[in-house]
């Protein structure tokens, strides 16, 4: 089996077949799950592809990685800033001069690492390029505390926290302010059961919480679902919040609604497939006379989606950038 993702083709081309890896943040990719002896990855989506290979994965907000257990690759992400973060967790989780590589694409980025690495004080030696990829090597140092990052804002009258890599980080998305707008007249009388799917930062489920209701929170990425505990922390609110790839930790849960901004990007690539499990499956999670409420870009393809999974389905605002659909069982 060869590797599929241009960034693995040239940690193949340099590794061969005999390295064990520690991939750090990586793409789902066959090849690489084969050649991992853990990996560490905010999202619960792609460790459960590396635990379908019997293989052991931690998330960043787990205890310490062992370095031991291979050649730690991190992945280089298109948010700079949460490479950033990445870098300096791993000088925090290894010990001190402990190898790294960085890999990743051209058109992602990566030629910046060099810059980032400097402004660390941390080698940087270039080991190959191909593919329009380059692979550096770097130790870690004693560097700066990861936890410095987690940012605060204010919006809705809520303290919201966030991390590199989350949503919206550090302000509020104009389609979500659309989804609330609509929200507010449309809500029951608290509490009603609602699961925020793809909860970010937690201004959803925080703005529900305040209103009495009872919210699941859940997002595929353990930053936002560490940013959302955080934020209802900072406004004194309670919710349950876990991680989930869409309704992969929900089986045989209903609620009264389902309120979503949800995602359709993968890294630099469209990818409609999160959401289109979310309408998809959305029906068989809500009580009868429950309701879907979505907010989207309008030139996303969701309407065909939602006709085909509902019985009603309407359209509450569209300010021309952003719609907002109800569709109900
Ligand atoms: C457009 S953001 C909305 C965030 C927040 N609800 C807001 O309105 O600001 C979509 C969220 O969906 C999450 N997400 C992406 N793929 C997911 C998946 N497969 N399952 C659950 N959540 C996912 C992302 O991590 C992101 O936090």
């Amino acid at each position: 089996m060869s590797a599929q993702l241009p960034a693995c083709q040239l940690l193949e081309r340099y590794h061969g077949e005999r390295v064990e890896l520690c991939p750090i943040a990586p793409p789902e990719d066959a090849w690489l799950i084969a050649r991992s002896a853990i990996m560490v990855s905010d999202s619960i989506a792609l460790r459960t592809a590396w635990q379908a290979r019997d293989k052991r994965d931690q998330s960043p907000f787990d205890t310490r990685v062992d370095p031991s257990a291979g050649q730690v690759v991190l992945f280089w992400p298109k948010a700079h800033q949460l490479g950033v973060w990445w870098l300096d967790w791993l000088c925090q989780v290894l010990p001190e001069g402990t190898e790294v590589e960085i890999v990743g694409e051209h058109q992602g980025g990566i030629k910046r690492v060099p810059k980032f690495l400097e402004a660390r004080n941390m080698r940087c030696d270039k080991l190959d390029n191909a593919r329009r990829c380059t692979l550096y090597s770097t130790r870690t140092v004693k560097g700066a505390d990861p936890e410095d990052v987690w940012t605060r804002f204010a919006a809705l009258e809520l303290e919201l926290v966030s991390h590199p890599g989350v949503f919206g980080h550090g302000k509020l998305d104009e389609g979500t302010q659309l989804l609330l707008e609509q929200l507010e007249s449309r809500l029951g009388r608290a509490p009603l059961e609602i699961l925020d799917m793809g909860c970010g930062d937690g201004i959803i489920t925080a703005w529900l919480a305040r209103r009495g209701h009872r919210v699941t929170a859940v997002d595929v990425s353990a930053f936002a679902v560490t940013a959302c505990r955080r934020t209802l922390e900072a406004n004194g609110l309670d919710a349950r919040i876990m991680e989930s790839d869409v309704f992969s930790a929900l089986d045989g849960e209903r609620f009264d609604m389902i309120v979503s901004n949800p995602p359709f990007h993968q890294e630099r690539e469209l990818s409609y497939g999160p959401s289109a499990r979310l309408i998809e499956q959305a029906p068989r999670h809500l009580n009868p006379r429950g309701q879907l409420l979505l907010v989207a870009n309008a030139f996303l393809p969701y309407p065909d989606l939602l006709q085909s999974a509902f019985s009603s389905v309407e359209t509450l605002a569209d300010n021309r950038r952003f719609r907002v659909y109800q569709a109900e069982r």
